[in-house]
C-alpha cells in the first residue's frame, strides 16, 4: 500500500515528501481554505514538492462547470487529479473528463456501490471516508475491505479499475488496517505520519545507544 500526505500545508508536505514515502497528496475545499492561500497557486506548489499525483477539488455543483473548473486545474500540472464529490453531476463531470484524458478522484464515498459506480465512470481513484464513517459507528475499514472485494470480482484482471484511497484516516491503526484490506493508498494527515515513527522501545533504544556511547567516548 502506498501513502499520499492529506494536506494544503507546504511545511508539512516538504517535510513528510523529504522522509521518502510519501507517493502523493490529497488536498480539500476545507483543507485549503485553512491555509488562506490563492487555490491555483497553492496547487501549483504542491505539485513542484512532489512530482507525484496531487488531487484538487472541484466547488461547482452542476456538471458542466465541474468540467470546466477540472480543465483549469489540470491546466495547472500534469500531475493534477481533478476530485469530484460522488453525485449525479460528479458522476458526469468525471466521464467528460476521463474521456479528456484527465484523471479523477471521486471522493466523500461511503457505500461499495458508490465506489462500483465512479470506476464505472472512469475514476482514476475512488476515496472512501474511513474516520467519517467510524464516527457515526459504523465500520470505515470494513467499507474498503468491500469495496476491495467488490473491485476484485466485479473485473477482469486486465480490466482498469480505480485504485481506492483510503481517506479520512485518524490514526495509525487505521493504516495498518487499510493495508491488510487491501487499500491502494492511504492518505493520510501531518499529525498521523509522524506518529507512524513513534514506540516506546524506539525511543529507549536510542537514549541507551547514545548513553552506551557517550560512556564509552566522553571526549566526542
Ligand atoms: C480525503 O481526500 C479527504 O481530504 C480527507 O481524508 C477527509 O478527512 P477528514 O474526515 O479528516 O476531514
Amino acid at each position: 500500500m502506498r501513502l499520499f500526505i492529506d494536506s494544503a500545508n507546504l511545511d508539512e508536505i516538504r517535510e513528510a515528501h523529504s522522509w521518502g514515502i510519501i507517493s502523493g497528496v490529497t488536498t480539500n475545499p476545507s483543507l485549503v481554505a485553512k491555509e488562506g492561500a490563492d487555490f491555483h497557486q497553492r496547487v501549483r506548489d504542491i505539485c513542484q514538492v512532489v512530482q507525484a499525483p496531487v488531487s484538487a477539488e472541484v466547488t461547482a455543483t452542476e456538471a458542466p462547470a465541474m468540467v470546466e473548473q477540472g480543465k483549469r486545474l489540470a491546466d495547472l500540472d500534469e500531475n493534477v487529479v481533478v476530485k469530484l464529490p460522488i453525485t449525479p453531476a460528479g458522476l458526469a463531470a468525471c466521464a467528460a473528463l476521463t474521456a479528456l484524458g484527465i484523471d479523477t478522484n471521486v471522493t466523500l464515498i461511503f457505500t461499495a456501490n458508490q465506489a462500483l459506480m465512479a470506476s464505472l465512470a472512469g475514476a482514476r481513484y475512488v476515496s472512501p471516508f474511513v474516520g467519517r464513517l467510524d464516527d457515526i459507528g459504523q465500520d470505515g475499514i470494513q467499507l474498503v475491505q468491500t469495496i476491495r472485494d467488490v473491485f476484485d470480482y466485479s473485473f477482469m484482471p486486465e480490466q482498469r479499475r480505480a485504485e481506492i484511497i483510503a481517506a479520512s484516516i485518524r490514526h495509525p491503526v487505521h493504516i495498518e488496517r487499510a493495508a491488510l484490506a487491501g487499500s491502494d493508498i492511504a492518505t493520510c494527515p501531518f499529525s498521523v505520519l509522524k506518529q507512524l515513527f513513534r514506540h516506546p522501545l524506539t525511543d529507549a533504544g536510542i537514549e541507551k545507544f547514545l548513553s552506551d556511547w557517550k560512556q564509552a567516548n566522553p571526549q566526542t
